[in-house]
């Protein structure tokens, strides 16, 4: 039998390496804001899907007067974030049932296809937890800073071919991800699927896209103008 299906969006980051007015998952791209566009992703690969949108508390009237403004009639259940992503991911999942299948996704990666959403949500019933993840293309260095020079730590080199980026949405069963989250925080928790590692349980691993960007840097949100008006 088919698990009810939930997005978390997480967007209570304060975003402040963009230097913009307001954090960059508000910040507006053709008049529509990263966030609309973001959740639009889901509901259009999910018809029916629930939204649980989690925002800084101090702006939580601004999104809800956004919505209002631009007619974004999407039932959302808005939680307060936390201190960290991992304090932030832990208060949404209080509000998503045992039993479901929950994705958690960056509101500032709008650029993720709704096939690549609605392939992962019908993959999930079949597996506990996937993350969608990109080989990596660059040579990587391990360096170390010395005031402003940066030098090679010696003898730490890395083999390409093992490394790949991960990416969200990551989608989970939602009672695996629950019982994980009662974990305490560590601070080598970088996403979901590494909380659901160090509580011991496999993941699985599907093909993401390289042009999921997360939106982070102004150079970041002309690339991403540039790919929404050539799609
Ligand atoms: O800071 P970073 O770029 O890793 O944030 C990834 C995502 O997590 C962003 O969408 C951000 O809004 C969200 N976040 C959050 N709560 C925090 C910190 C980040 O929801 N306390």
């Amino acid at each position: 039998m088919d698990r009810k299906k939930y997005i978390v969006i997480m967007a209570a980051g304060s975003g402040t390496r963009m230097g913009a007015q307001v954090p960059k998952q508000f910040i507006e791209i053709d008049g529509k804001a990263i966030l609309q566009r973001t959740i639009e992703v889901f509901l259009e690969a999910c018809p029916g899907i629930s939204v649980v949108t989690v925002l800084p508390e101090s702006f939580i009237p601004y999104w809800k007067n956004y919505c209002i403004l631009h007619n974004f009639i999407c039932p959302q259940v808005i939680v307060k974030g936390g201190i960290t992503r991992f304090h932030s991911v832990r208060n949404a999942l209080e509000r998503v049932p045992e039993g479901a299948v929950v994705g958690i996704h960056d509101g500032v990666r709008p650029l993720v296809t709704p096939a690549l959403v609605a392939d992962m949500f019908a993959q999930a019933e079949y597996v506990q937890a996937l993350v969608p993840v990109v080989p990596c293309v660059d040579t990587m260095k391990v360096l170390r800073r010395n005031g402003e020079v940066l030098e090679a730590v010696p003898g730490e080199t890395v083999d390409r071919s093992v490394l790949w980026g991960a990416q969200t949405p990551q989608v989970f069963h939602s009672e695996l991800l629950k019982d994980a989250y009662t974990q305490p925080f560590d601070t080598a928790f970088t996403d979901d699927a590494s909380v659901v590692e160090k509580y011991g349980k496999s993941l699985s691993y599907t093909m993401g896209e390289r042009l999921n960007i997360k939106i982070t840097t102004q150079d970041d949100l002309v690339l991403a103008k540039a790919i929404m008006s050539m799609r």
